[in-house]
Formats: structure tokens, sequence, C-alpha cells
């Protein structure tokens, strides 16, 4: 401890007995010894006094000192209690103080971990901006989306556009980005003021929610519905010209009328196709996500089929051969359904392929086309026809996508047949390839579990 303080407090405690005892002496109504006796008892005790309150004012000092620090520490205060009973409260009170301190601390520490970790694990990516509208920090599901690109995105001129807007105080805003980085994306991005900002320089916060799928699917949908009408409004079109012909030039020439409603009965059968073939795909759609759990014998369902097809193959001159290999067993799935493949690969290999040439069905066990070993059965279906030229194989299986429509038309094709099959074998869980030279042949190959999902 050191002696200035105490010899200040201590002056300041005896400095009014010392100048009455003063008075008192010079006045004679005390004799000088009894005065200097009196005088010597009071510096003493002030000087005790002064020490005994100086060192308490040092622990509340010392007290303070340690609760000012930030780390918790509120367990330990007061270091020692001060002898001065206020003193003492004093320093009690500035212990719950810190503890309560303490407590809190701990409290908003776990609040911003929550806060974090929610920030941490939002499935769409965030942003947080500062005041000079740079990212201070990125989520996961921005930093696994944009990566590097981060920047590129801020610096979209819609973007700075929108993060000016907001910033001015405008509001929050919302913008449809096109960004072409790491991959072409459609982004609609959402930016908002934090008011007021948080500490750490959060001025704002940025969401990106990726549309690129849904925007996808309105156009699939879209188009959809254009493909759709445009190949229900062909025929339509020639019934109602046909149907205006046989009222009108036509109505009293019998053999011109029986030749039209021959072409109309056609036109007609192609429009009831076209929807048979629709409301199919659309129930194949709706239970997609179920797996079938029947037991099909694949190798007496392609015999049934093949034998159905014998007045076709006999009107083009051409040889459909099928071979089955042994062990090409039962497999899990909806005898309806993948009767549907089989006619429809079968459809296509005697409509395209070559006039008075050979389509081989097989089937055999194999393990799938792509990825792990399992064991499955591979149905094959080639012909030796033209063939499909390359660039054209990854479209086959859209709706309504022909090579050559024309000759598809002429087919009574509705172009859906593929697309059909890609579907019903995406139930079964199966996988679809087509594979194609151009003057050699198409082969399509379906491979289905044996075993149920
Ligand atoms: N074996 C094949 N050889 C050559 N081209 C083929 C073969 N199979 C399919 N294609 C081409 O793929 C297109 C799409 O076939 P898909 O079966 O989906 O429709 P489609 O045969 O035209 O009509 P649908 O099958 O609905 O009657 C066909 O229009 C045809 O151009
Ligand atoms: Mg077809």
């Amino acid at each position: 401890m050191r002696l200035g303080p105490v010899f200040g407090a201590a002056i300041a405690m005896a400095a009014v007995p010392l100048a009455t005892l003063l008075v008192l002496a010079a006045s004679a109504a005390l004799s000088p010894v009894a005065a200097m006796a009196a005088g010597a008892v009071c510096a003493l005790a002030a000087l005790l006094l002064a020490a005994a309150y100086t060192r308490d004012v040092h622990l509340l000092a010392d007290t303070l000192r340690h609760a000012a620090l930030e780390h918790e520490g509120g367990g330990s205060l007061p270091l020692a209690l001060p002898r001065f009973p206020a003193l003492q409260r004093l320093a009690l009170a500035i212990g719950r103080l810190v503890r309560v301190r303490d407590a809190r601390t701990a409290e908003v520490a776990r609040l911003s971990a929550a806060n974090e970790a929610i920030v941490e694990s939002l499935p769409d990516p965030l942003l947080v901006l500062g005041e000079d509208r740079q990212p201070r920090r990125a989520n996961k599901a921005a930093r696994e989306a944009f990566g590097g690109a981060i920047a590129a995105v801020l610096r979209h001129p819609d973007m700075r556009a929108a993060i000016d807007r907001t910033f001015a105080g405008v509001g929050a805003q919302t913008v449809d980005l096109h960004v072409p980085v790491p991959v072409p994306r459609e982004v609609r991005a959402t930016v908002f003021l934090l008011d007021p900002p948080l500490p750490g320089g959060t001025r704002a916060i940025l969401t990106l929610s990726d549309r690129t799928r849904e925007r996808a699917l309105d156009r699939m949908r879209a188009d959809f519905v254009a493909n759709a009408s445009h190949e229900l409004r062909t025929p339509l079109t020639g019934l109602i010209g046909f149907i205006d012909t046989l009222r009108g030039p036509a109505a009293d020439d019998k053999a011109a009328q029986s030749r039209f409603l021959a072409i109309m009965a056609e036109q007609a059968a192609r429009m009831n196709r076209l929807i048979d073939d629709l409301l199919l795909l659309s129930r194949i759609e709706l239970d997609e996500h179920q797996p079938p759990l029947g037991r099909v014998d694949l190798a007496s369902l392609c015999a049934r089929v093949v034998a159905g097809f014998e007045p076709q193959t006999a009107k083009r001159r051409m040889a459909l051969l099928l071979a089955v290999a042994q062990g090409a067993a039962e497999v899990t799935g909806d005898a309806d359904q993948l009767a549907q493949v089989v006619q429809n690969l079968i459809d296509n290999a005697l409509k395209y392929g070559r006039e008075g040439g050979t389509v081989r069905v097989e089937l055999a066990p194999a393990s799938p086309l792509q990825g792990p070993v399992r064991p499955g059965i591979r149905l094959v279906v080639a012909d030796d026809g033209p063939g499909i030229a390359r660039q054209h194989l990854p479209r086959l299986t859209e709706r309504f996508y022909r090579v050559d429509a024309g000759r598809s038309r002429a087919v009574g094709g509705t172009g859906l047949g593929l697309a059909i099959v890609k579907h019903i074998v995406s139930r079964h869980r199966g996988q679809l390839g087509i594979s194609s030279e151009e003057g050699r042949g198409t082969t399509c190959s379906v491979w289905l579990p044996i075993e149920p999902p």
C-alpha cells in the first residue's frame, strides 16, 4: 500500500479535531500538554482509520478492475471483503452484477451460435453485406452454389441497381437475374437492410434462390401444351376441311365420299391414339414415384407381344426374332406397363427399320447399363434399319420429338412412344439406353432390376 494516499486521508480526517484542539489551547481553555496529548491520539486514530479505509477502497478498485474484464470471472468476485460494512455491501453488489452480466454474455454467445447454425444450414444461398456493399459472409448454400462467382453475381447490373435502391432506403428489393457462371442459372435475389445495422459491419442481407428448374418446368409445360394442341390441330383441320368438302363440292360424288371418309376415319383414329397416349403418359407420371410390386415373366410377355406384331411384320416383309437366354427370369414390375415398353420398342423397330430387314428381341440376365452391379434382366430390341444421327439420340425420349416428323406422322406416330417407355422404365427403377449407327441400325436396351428397389 502506498503511504501518500493514507497520509492524505489521515490529514483530512484529523484536520477538524486538531484545529479544534489548537483553538482550545490558544484560548487557554485547555492546557497545552493536554491539547498535545489529545492531538497525538487524534492523529494516531486518523492514521489507523485512514490505513484501513484506503485498503478497503483499493480492494473495491481491484474488484471493479476484475469486473471490467470481458472474460467470465463473476464467480470469484469480490476478491476479498472490505472491513467497512458499507463498502462490504458495495463489493457484494459488484459481484452480483458481474455474475448477471456473465450469464447474459453466455446467453448472447449461445444465441449467436444458434443464429450462425441456422444461417449456415439454410437451404437457400444467403450473403451478408457490409456498409461498403461488399459481402462479409456467405452461408454454406451460397458457397456451394456460387463459390468464387459471388463477386460476379454482385456485379450484375440489375443486382447492383437493386442493392443501390435498398441502401438508398427504398425498402427490400427483389430481382430476377440470369447468372452465367459457374453454370448458367436463373436466380431470384432479394436484398433488404438491417435496421439498425448489426455489430461487425452487417448492414444488409441478400438471399438468392435458384429458379432454373422452375423456369425450365414452366417452359416445358408451355411447350407441351403448344405441342399437344398442334398435334391435335393438324388432323382436326383435315377433318373440318373434309366435312366442308363433303357438304359442298363432293355432296353428290359417291366415290370421293368414300375416299374422304376413309381418310377422315384415319385422322380421327390418329386423334384418338394421341389422346390415349397423353392419358397413358399422365397416368404413368402420376404414380412414377411408386415402384410396382407385381412379378412379371418377361419371356412369356415378350412372346405374346411379338406374336401380336405378325400382321405388321408381314406387311413390311420383315423378320421379328425373339431370343431368350437362360436365366432371364421374372422381374418386379407392372405387366401392362412392361408390355407397353416392349410394344413401343418393337413398333419403332418395325416402323423405322428397313423394309425386308430383321428385328431382334433379346432377353438375358445382365448388370445395369450404368452404376453398381445388381441382378437384373436386359431387354434389347435391335433393327438393321437406317439408324438415327448421333445429334438426335439425347432428345429421342422428349415428348413429340421426332427425327423425321413427316415420316413419323405418315406411319401414324404421335412422337410419344419413347417418352412413355422412359417414364415406365423410370417407375420400375430401371435404365434405358438407345444407341444407333447410321446405315447400320438402332439398338434400344432396357435394364430392369429383378428384386424390388
Ligand atoms: N428404331 C428406330 N429407327 C430409327 N428411328 C427411330 C427408331 N425408333 C425411334 N426412332 C425415331 O425416334 C422418334 C421418336 O420415337 P417415338 O416412338 O417416341 O415416337 P413415334 O414413333 O414417332 O410415335 P409413337 O411411338 O407415339 O407412335 C421417331 O419419330 C423416329 O424418328
Ligand atoms: Mg414410336
